[in-house]
């Protein structure tokens, strides 16, 4: 089901999505409450999940273990923040969400994708924002950026560059196929420039209400 008030943020690490997410959640604030969230996380539960996820050694669970645990997550995250904020008509702006499983765990670490979809299906009833930014960048620059803010979530980090670049490849693979939901932006240019690409879409979205 698309939400028209749900946007998500994609994108490889270091990608600047969450300076993004503050700077579009200022501008909408004038056209409605807005709420930002990530995942995993979104709530206290969630981000005990999270930690499990995003800590410690890189190889200590399968893709599987992994695909369960961020529909757990995911699944606490609507139940109890994304679905009653949009109820309310609030704009929900997430930090990742269900494409970053079907990148990271389904082509990074090559889970059945169908797999991710039963779940997605059975768990979220296909819960789908109706936009999705795709912030692409080279992994060399977005790993540096994102170890030098001195970071402890680094278990996807310390990833191979060669996962990485699979995840990069597959975002744009997932923004090609499907031009309707996804604008894929580059990320290595100015802050503002990127904020200005993507204002122009949600201000379409905005402006196809009125
Ligand atoms: P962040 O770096 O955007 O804060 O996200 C935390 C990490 O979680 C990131 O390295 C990617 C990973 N992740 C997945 O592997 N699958 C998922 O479905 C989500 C939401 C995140």
């Amino acid at each position: 089901m698309i939400k028209p008030r749900f946007i998500s943020f994609e994108g490889g690490e270091g990608s600047g999505k969450s300076t993004q997410i503050k700077l579009l959640a200022k501008k909408l604030a004038k056209h409605g409450d807005v709420i930002t969230t990530r995942e995993p996380g979104g709530t206290i539960e969630a981000e005990i999940i999270r930690n499990l996820l995003v800590k410690g050694k890189k190889n200590k669970w399968s893709g599987v273990v992994e695909t369960l645990l961020l529909y757990a997550a995911r699944k606490d995250h609507i139940d109890k923040v994304i679905v009653p904020s949009l109820k309310k008509n609030k704009w929900v702006l997430c930090d990742r969400f269900k494409e970053s499983t079907i990148v990271y765990q389904g082509y990074g670490k090559n889970v059945d994708i169908k797999l991710i979809k039963k779940l997605d299906k059975l768990i979220t009833e296909n819960l789908t924002p109706s936009l999705t930014f795709i912030l692409d960048i080279d992994p060399k620059i977005g790993l540096k950026r994102s170890i030098r803010k001195a970071n402890t979530e680094t278990r996807y980090e310390n990833m191979s560059l060669n996962f990485h670049n699979k995840i990069r490849k597959a975002f744009k693979q997932i923004a090609k196929e499907n031009k309707r939901n996804f604008k894929l932006i580059n990320a290595n240019q100015d802050i503002n420039l990127i904020q200005d690409i993507i204002w122009n879409e949600v201000t379409k979205k905005i402006d196809a209400k009125k």
